[in-house]
């Protein structure tokens, strides 16, 4: 194929066959989040380019070298958002939202972000995110987990487990930082490139390395853990407690430090092992000094997103059974004349039976090939209509999905016969 007509690397169709599961999580996410008062918030897909250096951090590799940045016609320097926290922040600040106020949030689409593309990671990929903003305690913490947990049960996901972690407050990590520096110097020729750059910009990521030969000497490192402040350690036991009351198992990892810079205190991770090396399903933590950072009023917040491929995929194993909407009724339309008789009695049907799903055979073509795209729509209902029905004033039913045989009903009692068939035919109500 021509260049023009392949996809860009790391960017993918979702495809009509492959969007059962993708429908499914978003309603179920979107009843989840409704339960816990989450409300839908939709932001543009560009922001300023300065909005993501200064939030995710410059030192990050997402800001160094992952960004989607343009430069439009008006010289400013755009760039295709890498998440969502960020645009979630500005959002709030520029329409004068927080004042004090508390926002539950969530938000989904598109992120985009130049890395090497390999299974469950891509460069337009996908996100749930939610955002708690205004809110201090670990509670809000807790919650925001018992929330992500209700949603793997809801969904049947089960090979996730929750990892915890806590990284301090400004201060303490700062301190921790200089331990972790000069610990770090003082074995500096074992360090890789990557670690070495690392070592004055951001060191505690040196701690995240995926290099195996990093792995001994990052195993001695000191632990932020064994370094905070006495507040960040009270948040983080009353969180634990809070989650070990309400029953959801956790993992505290000690090295989980996160990619982006904003997080401070609490920071999690659901990890899987059915994913190969792409093992965070959903991320986030909290980042209390973001806002202020960015110029609003210093508001506390927490959030995190989970990556949609990546929980498909999860679903897709767990053989969830995709849950797309076949029409009800196939109306097979025979003859030139039939057909606009067929659409308006369809345009009937429709204001009739609200809750009915018809697909018309539009397009026409033989019998023999109407009654094969009837079977494969999944309808459970033939309706026949023809110039001969037409001059009778009638229409045929014919059951699909079973051997009875085809019967005839008048186009004014249709709708009645329709609907009466369909609750015959569906016993457990199959339409929603
Ligand atoms: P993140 O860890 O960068 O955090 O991304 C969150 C999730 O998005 C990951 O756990 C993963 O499932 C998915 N993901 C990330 N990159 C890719 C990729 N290239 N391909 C496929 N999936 C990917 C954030 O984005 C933070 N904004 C989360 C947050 C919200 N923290 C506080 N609030």
């Amino acid at each position: 194929l021509a260049d023009h007509i392949q996809p860009v690397r790391g960017m993918n169709d979702v495809l009509p066959t492959q969007i059962g599961l993708w429908q499914h999580l978003e309603t179920t996410a979107r009843q989840v989040f409704a339960a816990y008062g989450y409300e839908e918030i939709r932001l543009p897909l560009v922001e300023h380019t300065d909005l993501f250096k200064r939030a995710i951090g410059e030192f990050t590799d997402v800001v160094e070298k992952e960004m989607y940045t343009f430069t439009d016609q008006g010289g400013d320097s755009l760039t295709l958002r890498p998440e969502a926290t960020a645009g979630i922040v500005r959002s709030m600040i520029s329409n004068g939202l927080l004042r004090g106020a508390r926002h539950k949030l969530w938000l989904t689409g598109p992120m985009f972000r130049h890395e090497r593309p390999q299974k469950g990671r891509y460069r337009q990929f996908h996100q749930i995110d939610v955002e708690a903003i205004g809110f201090a305690g670990p509670d809000v913490d807790a919650e925001l987990i018992a929330l992500t947990a209700r949603l793997w049960r809801t969904l049947g996901i089960s090979r996730v487990k929750l990892q915890l972690n806590s990284l301090g407050t400004p201060e303490s990590r700062r301190a921790y930082r200089e331990l972790l520096v000069s610990y770090f110097r003082s074995h500096e020729d074992r360090l890789d490139a990557d670690s070495r750059r690392r070592l004055d910009g951001n060191p505690l990521r040196i701690l995240d390395s995926k290099n195996p030969e990093m792995k001994a000497i990052v195993a001695g490192a000191p632990l932020l853990t064994e370094h905070l402040d006495p507040e960040s350690r009270d948040h983080f036991n009353v969180l634990c407690a809070t989650l070990d009351g309400i029953g959801i198992p956790y993992e505290i990892n000690p090295r989980l430090v996160r990619g982006l810079d904003y997080y401070s205190r609490t920071v999690f991770e659901w990890i899987t092992d059915a994913l190969g090396s792409q093992d965070a399903v959903c991320s986030g933590g909290r980042y209390d000094g973001l806002i202020s950072q960015l110029g609003g009023e210093a508001t506390p917040a927490v959030g995190f997103a989970m990556g949609i491929e990546r929980v498909v995929e999860l679903l897709s194993q767990a053989q969830v059974a995709p849950q797309t909407l076949k029409p009800d009724v196939y109306i097979v339309v025979s003859g030139s004349t039939a057909a606009s008789g067929a659409l308006m009695i369809a345009e009937h049907l429709r204001d009739t039976l609200t809750h009915r799903r018809f697909d018309v055979g539009v397009g026409g073509g033989n019998f023999k090939a109407q009654f094969r795209r009837a079977d494969r729509s999944g309808a459970v209902l033939a309706l026949i209509f023809g110039d001969d029905e037409l001059a009778r004033g009638v229409v045929s039913l014919k059951p699909l999905r079973q051997d009875s045989g085809q019967t005839e009903c008048a186009v004014t009692e249709l709708a009645t016969r329709v609907e009466s068939l369909l609750v015959e035919l569906q016993p457990n109500g199959a339409a929603v």
